[in-house]
């Protein structure tokens, strides 16, 4: 407890409640988030993917984060390189730990000079050969003051069981850039997101001024009991869109708990019963009343004034 909440309790309840999140119920402007950047159009967490996203005019940009072996905050969705790199041509021998049926090439396992040395570009098309992975910081360098940033942390507990605080190496990039301040959210809005529980209440202590959202595919996360308790750590709730379709009253109790009600994936390669990625962005934006979507297409997008 910082010297100033030591004047008295409620003196200390009062100044705590003046610097948090705002808690907004129902939004009014649907807000778009490209999902790992403009990921139906361009190789996924790239400057590229970033850039068409902004060029698109979305609201946030949303970067995945691991954390390479040398402590750095890269912009990846998979624990693993093998996906979306040439990992297994420029490095074939991969740490023995890693052979036999475990995940053979873990980003945690190289440092950011080697995962510089791969093209994690041609895997989405020959066009983009060449593309670098890059670094957290260098895509709130690109994003800052242009689109608001909606970053992931992906997979804490692997972080945890290797000893890595990746929620502090977090902390403190946001710190270091000042995103925290009031003045920068103005012109850069960021709401931090992830699947795991621990990590969204440490946020909330650690970086107070800023959303966080709870990323859910499970039905028992959005029952009213469970979404008061989310309410008492998190601004909003996350379900994936099949969750939602299933329980579409979960919106309207979600707001009334004054959780804000985002959700995905959205993309056009998909398919689905909606006769296209517009009309199921439609439905579940101005029919069952969600505030924010993860969308591949920026550009589908369904805007209205
Ligand atoms: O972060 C929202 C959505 O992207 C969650 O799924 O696996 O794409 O990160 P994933
Ligand atoms: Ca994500």
């Amino acid at each position: 407890m910082t010297s100033w909440q030591t004047v008295t309790p409620i003196l200390a309840v009062v100044l705590a409640t003046a610097v948090v999140a705002p808690r907004p119920a129902a939004q009014a402007r649907k807000q778009a988030i490209a999902h790992r950047g403009a990921s139906g159009y361009a190789p996924e967490h790239t400057l590229a993917a970033y850039r068409l996203a902004m060029e698109q005019k979305v609201d946030f940009v949303e970067p995945d984060l691991g954390v390479t072996k040398d402590g750095v905050l890269i912009c990846l969705h998979d624990d693993t390189l093998e996906r979306t790199t040439n990992i297994a041509k420029v490095f074939p021998d991969a740490p023995p730990a890693q052979r036999g049926n475990g995940p053979r090439w873990l980003a945690n396992d190289f440092t950011l000079d080697e995962i510089r040395r791969l093209d994690a570009g041609s895997w989405f098309d020959q066009k983009y050969t060449g593309l670098k992975i890059v670094t957290f910081q260098e895509m709130i360098d690109l994003v800052k003051g242009k689109a608001g940033l909606y970053p992931e942390l992906k997979s804490p507990p692997l972080y945890v069981s290797r000893g890595i605080d990746q929620e502090q190496i977090f902390v403190k990039v946001i710190k270091q850039n000042k995103l925290e301040t009031p003045e920068s959210l103005k012109t850069t809005p960021v709401i931090i997101q992830s699947f795991d529980e621990p990590t969204i209440r440490r946020v909330a202590k650690d970086l107070p001024t800023i959303p966080r959202v709870f990323l859910t595919s499970k039905d028992e996360d959005v029952t009213d009991a469970r979404l008061k308790e989310l309410a008492t750590f998190a601004t909003g709730i996350a379900p994936e869109k099949v969750v939602i379709a299933r329980h579409p009253d979960m919106v309207k109790r979600a707001h009334d708990a004054h959780l804000t009600v985002t959700s995905w994936t959205f993309r056009a390669d998909e398919k689905t019963t909606y006769p296209s990625v517009k009309d199921e962005m439609s439905h579940f934006l101005y029919d069952l009343g969600i505030d924010a979507l993860f969308t591949n297409n920026p550009d589908q997008f369904p805007r209205r004034p």
